[in-house]
């Protein structure tokens, strides 16, 4: 996909990779729309953060609902923002595992809904979800986060196989370890860590593969 004049929207773009995926969007000349609770800033015409809880439906309806009356149709979707919530099965609430089903599952159905009759109808689009290696292989205290990354690739490989006669990619990518707040307040502390810029250049990377073929799943690791 040609980036420039592309419009995106990019969940999570308040830290972390779906900051530098924004950033590296703006600098190939794309129009940015940036959902999060916590203000996104980049001193861009084309860049506008709309705030939006991605745990309530409702927020996420309006949202789109904001970026439609300037720009009907959205080219890019990446559903990046997500929770970690880590912890031995019994001690994780009911209202924890909600939050992280919420913000890791169910907001990028709700956003693929609002973007894909447009795309079908332009017969044109791209969708990027973010899952993770612990959506690859469950991992220790990982149950409800591994449970929803598993989710993730299981959308994406549906959506995939549902919207590639309609001319619209989806890719699924599953980070390892990366330097962002992930960690901080789950008590974990892997040993190597990614740059987030170097694992947003790779998302940015796949966007930029030529039309004609999918870049269906993308797993990046540390050396
Ligand atoms: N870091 C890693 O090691 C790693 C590895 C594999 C996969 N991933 C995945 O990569 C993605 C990005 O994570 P990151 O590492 O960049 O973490 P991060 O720095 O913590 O960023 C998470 C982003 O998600 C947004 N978010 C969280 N809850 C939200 C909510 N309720 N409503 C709206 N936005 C919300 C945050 O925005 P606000 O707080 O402003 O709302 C923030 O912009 C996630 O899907 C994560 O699961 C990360």
């Amino acid at each position: 996909m040609h980036i420039e004049g592309c419009v995106t929207v990019v969940t999570g773009s308040s830290s972390g990779i779906g900051n530098h995926i924004t950033g590296l969007l703006l600098e190939k000349g794309a129009v940015v729309y940036g959902l999060s609770r916590r203000e996104t800033v980049f001193p861009h015409d084309r860049f506008r953060w709309v705030r939006a809880d991605l745990s309530r439906p409702e927020e996420i309806a309006s949202a789109f609902a904001e970026i439609r009356k300037a720009h009907p149709a959205i080219d890019l979707l990446v559903n990046n923002a997500g929770l970690g919530a880590f912890g031995d099965v019994e001690t994780i609430t009911f209202e924890l595992w909600q939050r992280v089903l919420a913000v890791n599952l169910t907001a990028p159905f709700l956003c693929t809904a609002e973007v894909v009759p447009g795309m079908k109808a332009r017969k044109r689009g791209m969708i990027l979800n973010i899952s993770s290696v612990a959506g690859r292989r469950g991992v220790k205290g990982g149950s409800a986060y591994s449970a929803t990354k598993f989710g993730i690739a299981g959308f994406s490989e549906s959506i995939m196989e549902e919207l590639r006669p309609f001319g619209i990619r989806v890719s699924c990518i599953y980070p390892g370890s990366t330097d962002t707040s992930f960690f901080s307040g789950t008590g974990l502390h892997p040993e190597k860590l990614m740059k987030p810029e170097e694992v947003a250049q790779i998302i940015v990377s796949a966007i930029e593969t030529p039309d004609g073929i999918i870049p269906d799943q993308i797993v990046i690791r540390p050396t």
